[in-house]
């Protein structure tokens, strides 16, 4: 299993990675049944308890998105938001990387509020700017961060991690880098 995939606009996923991968079930922040990595969320469940002990409390939108369910949310997010903004914070139908179950939108409750929606995430940027601090110790990064997106095709989305295993994470994370970077700096 290759935690290190690369996925996006110009790196679709691969029918072969369903050989590798192991998915499992788990339940979202409201209580559906959805399925992640099972090593990524082995490391989600320790990184959700250490920032319980800092008084943050996340859960999981969504891992693991079926060619289906991308092309679901793509579609309610053009019919909610327009086509422009779309294309900035939803990847077309393989080439998500939720399609791997190595990522999660993160949702945070606060003041016993779920929020899952971009603008109630932004609101809560300061949560999210505490959050990053810790994601490489459990080998996460932040997948789509401020400046990038002439890198990773996409704008700043602070509730998107991606597990990446911990060297990894903690590289990119001392570097300022995205994975594009990571993966071509001995290339
Ligand atoms: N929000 C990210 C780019 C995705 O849809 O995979
Ligand atoms: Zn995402």
């Amino acid at each position: 299993m290759n935690y290190l995939v690369l996925i996006n606009k110009e790196n679709l996923i691969k029918d072969s990675y369903y050989k590798y991968a192991k998915l499992i079930n788990c339940k979202n922040v409201l209580g559906n049944t959805i399925k992640i990595e099972e090593k990524t969320y082995d490391a989600y469940l320790k990184l959700k308890d250490y920032l319980k002990t800092v008084d943050i409390i996340v859960g999981i939108d969504t891992a693991y998105r079926s060619f289906l369910e991308q092309q679901e949310i793509f579609n309610n997010y053009s019919l909610k938001y327009g086509n422009a903004y779309t294309k900035n914070y939803v990847a077309p139908v393989k080439a998500s990387e939720h399609h791997t179950g190595l990522a999660i939108d993160l949702a945070v409750i606060i003041n016993d509020k779920i929020n899952i929606d971009p603008e109630d995430l932004f609101a809560n940027e300061n949560v999210f700017l505490e959050i990053h601090k810790y994601l490489h110790r459990y080998g996460f990064i932040l997948r789509y961060p401020k400046g990038k997106k002439h890198i990773t095709g996409y704008n700043y989305e602070p509730w998107h991690i991606r597990y990446v295993g911990k060297e990894a994470a903690t590289y990119i994370y001392n570097n300022t880098l995205t994975l594009e970077e990571y993966l071509l700096k001995d290339k």
